[in-house]
């Protein structure tokens, strides 16, 4: 689904469908609504551990980059398309990726959450 707000960019396997910006990044959008995306170095392309795996949508991934490609080759994934760093992926569409590890923090809720909620 596409709206005015953003990109549908579905995580698996939480099964969760993130809103995100054009140009903009799952990881933040996800951690800016209050849910954990594994990362140790903070979105540096230093650590792997944001490693994700594009499923769906790989039309709509922004280029990888110099410190992207460093990284990747140094987890083992260079040549593998679908493997993008979730720090360093830009949407420029609706997507559909695979990250173990990423769920709601305690107290946070999301919007659909709060609407079963009343
Ligand atoms: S957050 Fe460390 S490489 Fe992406």
């Amino acid at each position: 689904m596409e709206d005015q707000t953003g990109h549908s960019v579905e995580v698996l396997p939480i099964g969760h469908t993130f809103l995100v910006p054009d140009g903009g990044s799952i990881m933040v959008v996800a951690l800016a609504s209050g849910w954990k995306w594994p990362n140790v170095c903070g979105g540096q392309a230093t650590c792997g551990v944001c490693l994700l795996e594009v499923q769906e949508g790989e039309e709509f991934a922004s280029a990888i980059g110099r410190d992207e490609a460093l990284r990747l080759a140094f987890n083992g994934k260079a040549g593998n398309p679908r493997a993008r760093l979730a720090c360093q992926l830009r949407i420029h569409g609706p997507m559909r990726v695979f990250k173990r590890g990423v769920r709601l923090l305690e107290g946070q809720l999301t919007q659909s959450c709060k609407d079963n909620t009343g």
